[in-house]
């Protein structure tokens, strides 16, 4: 029998709640700075204001905008704050999803439309940065757009001339990040619109990250190229009220340049028994808590608070980099001109994962990247206070790594630098899918990134680094990603 049931009888809600928390006890800690991605904390009074204007709409349902019209009104506050923000004038039009990856893939299904309606475009392509979020990648998938990925230039930035020899008949957008997640770099956008405007191409900015802090950043004073509405090529842009919008989970916006455009993301039936229905976005129900909580963040904060908390993010980030900057053998990747950015190791004798466990240990969450393996950081309010411990612990961490060498070979540096470097591709794309079949399959196994295969020898005398496994009785899950080295190991053996 698995080891969660519907209650017989109902349960107290101080039980309830007990036993929630008690869930929660392993999660990292957003609230101390621990987090560096995922979240975007501002403090408990604010998040008391988001809960509070969350409740109101707690069962609210923007799927028809005739019932709640209250609903309707926020999402329209919201998308024209946000148009003005991104300097659109007032054709540009829009609607709230559910998040940035809704947002980019309700573009890609557009864009398709739009393309086969207008210009009868059967075989559709979109140019994407190879630093694109998955997302794109994703939308691709779903919708049947073939993805053409575009280098990037020496700063990291898409390589514009690229981009004008991947244009063909079948291209439906080209999409430009303001800025990208890896790295945080803004990518040219105006080229990008001069390319598009010129070939009459469409072309989306995902700011989905930087919607809600480079218009602060400028007003700051901090000079950063223009990447919004206005640019003339621009066509639509997306940006996530979430992230930098300091907004509950659950609230992005994708707005366009003209309703001739957005018009091609709606969906209308007419013949459905349930009655005609007409929706603007991928979900059916849409939570009225979220489109509340996030006009309360953009009415409790105004324009003056978006410019303080920006200046102490920008300043966090700045210490930061400088620091960094100043460890011998790391290197922060291109000119990062926001808050985002990421670093890598350009001594061999470094490895850049190896570091992120040592940090690992110290009690701070990473995010590890690879093409180049690096970690990556978002600076949120919440790291002000820890920037300095953070960089005291990078120290460390770095000189334990130099004098442990063989710490390169074990625990996730192992496993994710393995990963990184297979070139096999497919392979690893089965062996994770496997995985997450399991995660998601009838025993809901959690992931453990680095433990070995129960009952299964390490077959290519691969080290397999600290033997953690999940503690949930029942649960526990084998060295996933081992699979994939061990997979490949055999392979490799087996061609030998
Ligand atoms: C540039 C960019 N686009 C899209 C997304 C997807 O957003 P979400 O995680 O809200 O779906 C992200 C998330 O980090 C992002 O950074």
């Amino acid at each position: 029998m698995r080891p969660a049931a519907l209650p017989k009888t109902g349960r107290d809600k101080e039980d309830i709640l007990r036993e929630l928390r008690n869930y929660q006890k392993d999660d990292p800690s957003y609230e101390r700075g621990r987090v560096w991605s995922l979240v975007y904390y501002l403090g408990a009074e604010h998040d008391s204001l988001l809960q509070e204007a969350y409740n109101y709409y707690f069962s609210a349902n923007a799927l028809n905008p005739m019932a709640f019209k209250s609903l309707k009104r926020l999402e329209n506050e919201i998308i024209w704050i946000t148009a003005a923000l991104l300097h659109g004038d007032g054709n540009v039009c829009g609607v709230m999803t559910s998040g940035g990856t809704e947002s980019c893939l309700l573009a890609v299904k557009t864009y398709r439309d739009y393309a086969r309606a207008e210009k009868g475009t059967k075989n559709p392509e979109m140019i994407l940065p190879q630093t694109a979020h998955v997302a794109w990648e994703k939308g691709g998938e779903y919708f049947g757009v073939k993805p053409v990925y575009v280098p990037l230039d020496d700063d990291y930035k898409v390589d514009v001339e690229a981009v004008k020899r991947l244009i063909n008949k079948n291209t439906i957008m080209i999409l430009g990040s303001a800025p990208d997640y890896p790295h945080g770099i803004i990518d040219p956008i105006e080229e990008l619109g001069r390319i598009g405007e010129s070939r009459g191409i469409p072309v989306h900015v995902d700011a989905c990250l930087g919607g809600f802090i480079l218009p602060f950043i400028e007003k700051l004073g901090i000079s950063l190229p223009k990447w919004d509405y206005r640019v003339p090529g621009v066509t639509s842009i997306s940006a996530d009220l979430h992230k930098y919008g300091f907004a509950a989970k659950g609230a992005s916006t994708i707005t366009y340049r003209s309703l001739d455009i957005l018009k091609y993301q709606m969906f209308v039936s007419t013949e459905w028994p349930g009655g005609v229905f007409a929706s603007p976005a991928l979900l059916g129900t849409r939570p009225g808590g979220a489109y509340a909580a996030a006009w309360a963040s953009l009415q409790a904060l105004g324009e003056d608070g978006f410019v303080s908390i920006t200046k102490q993010v920008i300043e966090s980030t700045r210490k930061l980099m400088e620091g960094i900057r100043a460890i011998p053998g790391s290197k922060v990747i291109g000119r990062p001109q926001a808050s985002i950015f990421s670093f890598r190791s350009i001594d061999a004798n470094l490895n850049i994962f190896a570091v992120a466990d040592q940090m690992e240990q110290k009690g701070w969450h990473m995010d590890r990247l690879q093409k180049p393996d690096a970690i990556h950081v978002t600076v949120t309010p919440a790291h002000s206070a820890v920037i300095e411990e953070y960089l005291t612990d990078l120290k460390n961490s770095v000189e334990y790594v130099r004098k442990h060498p063989e710490s390169a070979a074990s625990g996730s540096a192992a496993t994710y630098g393995m990963i990184a470097h297979i070139p096999l591709r497919r392979m690893v794309k089965k062996q994770v899918l496997e995985m997450f079949a399991q995660l998601y399959g009838p025993e809901g196994k959690m992931i453990n990134m680095t433990s070995s295969v129960p009952g299964e020898e390490n077959e290519g005398g691969i080290p397999t680094g600290h033997e953690e496994s999940d503690k949930t009785p029942g649960r526990e899950a084998p060295g996933l990603l081992n699979r994939i080295i061990a997979a490949y190991v055999k392979l490799r053996q087996s061609r030998e």
